[in-house]
């Protein structure tokens, strides 16, 4: 990895708005996005297809190592095939966390998710970008909400896809994936040390950005 392209580092819990927030800033600055929790729910898709268990860990791996990931703007690719909206799913978010527990799998992905670190530079996000995957990124962002404003988002999100939406069962998938994320043993989801810390349970999307920017601002 090339330590003279600037990395921006967002992690932060499920549903927390760091997707959309990581996007703006990235296409702000013009530089490459990473969503790296894609990574875990495509794995979560590929095994389900190939019948393998999300507990299976060396299973998973294997599998792993023989998938052709391309993004292509928007886009997600698994072998040819687009699943940009079949990774979306509820169940892949569940079991994204599932298979992302075990150590393999994130060894696997550690190279993929550094290929994404070209000039003029990335905004990374995920759950372990400032600790374990961009440890030296000049600038990194812990950007969270309340569970009550991020269970309304994600249900508010459903409504406007139209999709079926029920606040009490996401409230409760929600702190399910939080305490995965933060209790396994292997890359937690942890705010690291050197991390600015960003509450938006009371900003604007661009408010938020504008954060952000205005942090790397004085990096530059
Ligand atoms: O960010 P997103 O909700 O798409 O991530 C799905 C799941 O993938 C998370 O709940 C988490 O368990 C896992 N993940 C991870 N490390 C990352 C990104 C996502 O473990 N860097």
């Amino acid at each position: 990895m090339n330590s003279a392209i600037p990395v921006i580092t967002i992690d932060g819990p499920s549903a927390s708005g760091k997707g959309t927030v990581a996007q703006l800033v990235a296409t702000e600055l013009g530089f490459h996005y990473l969503d790296s929790g894609a990574l875990y729910r495509i794995v979560a898709l590929a095994t389900q297809q190939q019948n393998i268990a999300w507990s299976n860990a060396q299973a998973i791996a294997e599998c792993s190592k023989s998938l052709a990931i391309t993004f292509i703007n928007d886009q997600v690719f698994l072998n040819n095939k687009e699943v940009t909206s079949d990774i979306r799913t509820e169940a892949m978010g569940k079991g994204a966390s599932q298979v992302a527990v075990h150590e393999p799998l994130r060894k696997v992905l550690i190279e993929i998710q550094h290929a994404f670190c070209k000039a003029p530079g990335l905004v990374a996000d995920g759950r372990d970008m400032g600790t374990v995957i961009f440890p030296d990124a000049p600038l990194k962002v812990f950007l969270t909400a309340s569970t009550e404003v991020r269970a309304t988002r994600r249900y508010q999100q459903l409504i406007n896809k139209k999709q079926a939406a029920n606040y009490d069962g996401i409230l409760q998938d929600l702190l399910e994936r939080d305490a995965r994320d933060q209790n396994r043993a292997s890359a937690p989801l942890i705010m690291a040390n050197d991390a600015v810390l960003l509450e938006t349970d009371n900003l604007t999307i661009s408010q938020a950005v504008n954060y952000v920017l205005d942090k790397y601002q004085r990096f530059i």
